[in-house]
């Protein structure tokens, strides 16, 4: 399992809320009683969205012990934070609302999982779900580059430096259409955005990538090996996206929210 430092991940907050807040205006108006945040990391925006959309009883999982102790700062009447696997989580019917933002990605098998997240949807729910769609951008064909070339790649041991999980895990945008629909969804908005961030320099950009993507490799290797990767890492990625301040850093997210059809709704489908 992969550990995670939340003030790393603070460290772009700003940067981070913009497509949460994207996702939420995407969701139809209405009364959200029940609802879960997989992968809620820190916190800050489980609280935020169980705020904004008025949402009776929220509840945030996920599996790091690091982000859970984070988020508990935030535990409230209506907010609690459980330890779950996002990727094994479902429930029968009894939510209004099953929210991921940026955490789809770590598991596989994204039919699957989705499946059992709708299993756990009331007629009329809504799921909403964003995740990155990055995984041709330099920060990431840097990161797969350099761990395969030596010493990193012996360091990696036998099973070999861990891949990429949004090349690996994350469909295309049209896949994820086609899946909702299989699924039984109406009201289907599949969307690729990409988020121009514009960052003080190419520096910030690895400092953002270590609270994520690089957190892989930070797991698997000794504090040693991960600061000799590390300095490689920023000196190949400085080469590709050259060393700039400030450095515009385009960043491509699919955000998708789809509704169980609610029969006793009838013609207001
Ligand atoms: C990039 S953070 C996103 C946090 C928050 N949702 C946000 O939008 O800022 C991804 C989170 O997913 C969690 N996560 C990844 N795989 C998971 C799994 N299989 N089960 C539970 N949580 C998982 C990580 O621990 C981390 O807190």
């Amino acid at each position: 399992m992969t550990s995670w430092d939340p003030e790393q991940y603070r460290q772009f907050a700003s940067e981070r809320a913009q497509p949460f807040h994207d996702l939420l205006g995407l969701l139809r108006p209405g009364a959200i009683r029940r609802a879960v945040d997989l992968g809620c990391g820190p916190g800050e925006l489980t609280a935020l969205a169980a705020q904004r959309l008025r949402i009776t009883e929220m509840v945030g999982v996920d599996h790091s012990p690091e982000m859970l102790s984070a988020a508990s700062a935030h535990t409230s009447a209506g907010i609690r934070f459980e330890h779950g696997d996002i990727g094994r989580w479902t429930s029968a019917g009894d939510h209004d609302l099953v929210l991921a933002a940026a955490s789809l990605q770590w598991v596989p098998d994204h039919p699957a999982v989705l499946a059992a997240w709708t299993a756990a949807l009331a007629p009329g729910g809504q799921l909403a779900v964003q995740v990155p769609a990055n995984s041709h951008a330099p920060t990431h064909m840097v990161a797969t580059r350099v761990a395969h070339r030596e010493p990193h790649r012996s360091a990696f041991g036998e099973a070999g430096p861990p891949s990429d999980p949004v090349a690996d895990n994350v469909l295309a945008p049209d896949e994820y259409a086609r899946l909702l629909f299989d699924l039984g969804y109406v009201d289907i908005h599949v969307h690729l955005r990409v988020y121009p961030h514009l960052l003080p320099s190419t520096r910030h950009a690895v400092e953002w990538v270590k609270g994520t993507t690089l957190t892989r490799f930070r797991n698997t290797l000794t504090p040693e090996q991960y600061e000799r990767f590390l300095a490689d890492y920023e000196h190949d990625l400085l080469a590709a996206m050259g060393d700039r301040s400030p450095c515009f850093f385009p960043f491509s997210r699919i955000l998708f929210v789809a509704r169980r059809p609610d029969e006793r709704a009838g013609a207001a489908q």
